[in-house]
This record gives structure tokens, sequence and C-alpha cells, in this order.
């Protein structure tokens, strides 16, 4: 799996990802966006884009980060959505779903006004 979308991308979801993904392989879910393991073709576009730095080389996840990698894999399987390889995203295969690791995240503090 060439990248992998980790935590700063949960409950920010910016999208300027999935705008410069050449192949479609960057998938919406309900509170983050995630890679598919084999459609990516490891150009990298993505991880310049991030505002908020979220997107990792695998071998270059930090150790805090090393969950993401099976669960970017995952949310594409029978547990989560069960798309397998959709062959690109599109209003079709976007979901509120999230993988349950990323469901269960505690969101964050919104400011009140
Ligand atoms: Fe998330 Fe960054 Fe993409 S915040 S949606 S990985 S641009």
């Amino acid at each position: 799996m060439p990248y992998v979308i980790g935590s700063a991308c949960i409950d920010v979801k910016d999208g300027a990802c999935q705008d410069v993904c050449p192949v479609e392989c960057i998938y919406e879910g309900g509170r983050m966006m995630y890679i598919h393991p084999t459609e990516c073709i490891s150009c990298g576009i993505c991880l310049s884009v991030c505002p908020v730095d979220a997107i990792f080389a695998d071998d270059e996840l930090p150790e805090r980060e090393n969950r993401f990698l099976a669960i970017n894999a995952e949310f594409f399987e029978d547990g989560v959505t069960g798309w397998g390889e959709p062959g690109g995203a599109s209003e079709t295969f976007r979901t509120d779903l999230d993988h349950p690791e990323v469901a269960g995240v505690e969101k964050k503090e919104t400011e009140l006004s």
C-alpha cells in the first residue's frame, strides 16, 4: 500500500487530496478520507496538498499512526464498506461510514460562540 491517510484527517476532511488524485483512489468516509491500497499509484501529489499533513508513505508512517495502514485497507473490506476495488471514487462510492476505530475516536471539542 503506497500512501496512507492518518488521524489528522479525522473531522478535518479538507478534500484537497481527492481533488488532485489522478486515479481517484481517495474515498470519502464519514469523518475522514481513505486511500485505496491497490488503486493508489504512489504519485505522492496528495501529500503536498494536505493542509494538516495527514498523508504518509506506508514506510514512513510515524509509529503512533501505524494502525492507519490497516484502517485505510479495511475500510474497503466487508467489515466496513465491502466495496473491494471500486475502480475510482464517485458519488456512488462515498459514505457516512467509517472504520470502527475511526468512528470510536472522540470528537474534538468545538468552540462555543
Ligand atoms: Fe484529509 Fe488532508 Fe485529504 S485533511 S481529506 S488527507 S487533504
